[in-house]
């Protein structure tokens, strides 16, 4: 058993001292998601600009190159230990510039990782440069990759797009370097702002969720963390980091001070928006998924459409709610096969942008229609065409046993309406047998 260097009385921010390497092996628990900051190995004795003065780039021993070999080793030493502290459907993010980056994406490759995305942070305020001889130092690469390559991994997308004026969350932040009021409780040379963490954090995790960062200096991770209301462990070598982060978790134990920091906290709509968010809970809102027919032979036409019809199936003149629900539906998966055939998943889906009742006389094509009227949906964008769900489904796990009336329409017309999170279940019950 590790005695903890910190643990916080509220036990959501553990701190361990100790080299990485032989403190993780020593733990059993298993983490919703990873956040690692490793040594970028670019104290190499040049020199840069920082508040109009000229300082040497070096952070300290932990970041000297020796060379591809030693760096390749480590990473892949850390990458190993920590996967084995993820759940299987956990994700971990790693940051890093072209010094290790490139070797970072071949290991999390070798060790099975699947890579998700690479964000760019670009920084609004970068230090110039200061040979002249190179374009400005101004962004650093963010890898998310998850754990295994078929077990599907949580990204809050809604939030996200919310983030980000109502339109889908690029691969590219715009986030300033670290502010001066980050600095509070003393300084860490490679400090990350709260503003990266807080973002990465929020999109990959649900409330509770604990979060690992094996070289957590100062540890923002576990501010971040703890501001949202997730768990902490962070592991650092040096007393002076680990006193540090003690104080900083110290200083949001009073709530004002927490407020004020979430307040100021960059990359949000408003000022406001992280605190109301964090008062009101996450919403764990479920994505609703409408599920729409196609024949095969037309799967490869339809791909390219940005609309796509449901029949509103009617009885006695009057249009039923059928699909039902889909004026809720977020997003839209085709299938095929049905009835006498099995059912799968083709891979195609797409976000929807509306969902509107239309007469077959308002609808090119549709005019000579035995069916009055349709369900027209807009799509965001044209079909995605996901690997992760082309599988045959059994559609009684696509509804909950209590939602009769949804699966008796299901058997009798085919299209319906369920939830992203059963999709992700069915594909999880698939992969493990
Ligand atoms: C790039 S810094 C992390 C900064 C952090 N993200 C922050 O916001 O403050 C890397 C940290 O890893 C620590 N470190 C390097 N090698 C380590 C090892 N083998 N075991 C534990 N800590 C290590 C260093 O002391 C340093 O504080």
């Amino acid at each position: 058993m590790i005695e903890p260097y910190y643990k916080s009385d509220d036990k959501n921010f553990y701190l361990l001292k100790g080299d990485t390497m032989e403190l993780l092996p020593q733990f059993e628990h298993k983490f919703d998601m990873v956040f690692a900051d490793p040594p970028y190995f670019l104290s190499n004795n040049g020199l840069s600009i920082q508040s109009g003065k000229i300082v040497s780039v070096n952070k300290g021993d932990w970041d000297k190159s020796e060379g591809f070999d030693y760096i390749n080793d480590f990473n892949r030493k850390w990458l190993s230990l920590v996967r084995d502290k993820m759940k299987d459907d956990a994700t971990i993010w790693i940051s890093g510039s072209m010094h290790n980056i490139f070797s970072v994406g071949q290991i999390l490759n070798e060790l099975g990782f699947k890579i998700l995305n690479v964000i760019t942070w670009e920084k609004t305020n970068p230090p110039p440069n200061f040979s002249c001889r190179y374009f400005t130092y101004s962004t650093e690469q963010i890898i998310w990759a998850r754990k295994c390559e078929k077990v599907p991994h949580y990204y809050n997308y809604e939030l996200m797009k919310q983030l980000n004026g109502d339109k889908q969350m690029k691969d590219v932040w715009k986030l300033p370097a670290i502010a001066p009021w980050e600095k509070s409780c003393g300084k860490h040379p490679t400090q990350k702002p709260l503003s990266v963490l807080t973002r990465l954090i929020l999109a990959s995790t649900k409330p509770d969720a604990w979060i690992l960062d094996p070289f957590s200096g100062s540890s923002t991770t576990g501010i971040a963390a703890n501001l949202v209301g997730r768990k902490f462990l962070g592991i650092d070598q040096e007393e002076e980091f680990l006193s540090i982060s003690k104080n900083r978790k110290l200083e949001i134990e009073n709530s004002r001070t927490a407020n004020n920091q979430r307040n100021k906290i960059a990359g949000f709509i408003d000022k406001n928006q992280l605190s109301a968010f964090v008062e009101n809970e996450e919403p764990n809102e479920e994505i609703k998924v409408a599920l729409g027919f196609c024949r095969s032979k037309d799967i490869a036409t339809i791909k390219h459409d940005k609309t796509f019809y449901f029949q509103a199936v009617e009885s006695n003149n009057r249009v039923k709610d059928f699909p039902i629900g889909i004026l809720e539906a977020k997003r839209l998966v085709i299938y095929s096969g049905g009835r006498s055939n099995p059912i799968y998943l083709t891979g195609l889906t797409a976000e929807i942008k509306s969902v509107e009742l239309k007469h077959k006389s308002k609808i090119i094509g549709k005019q000579n229609s035995e069916t009055e009227f349709y369900y027209e949906v807009t799509l965001d964008e044209v079909f995605i065409d996901d690997e992760n769900i082309k599988f045959a489904i059994n559609v009684n796990s696509l509804f909950d046993k209590s939602d009769e009336k949804n699966s008796k329409l299901l058997q009798q017309f085919l299209p319906a309406l369920t939830t992203w999170e059963k999709i992700l279940k069915s594909i999880d019950n698939q992969s493990s047998r």
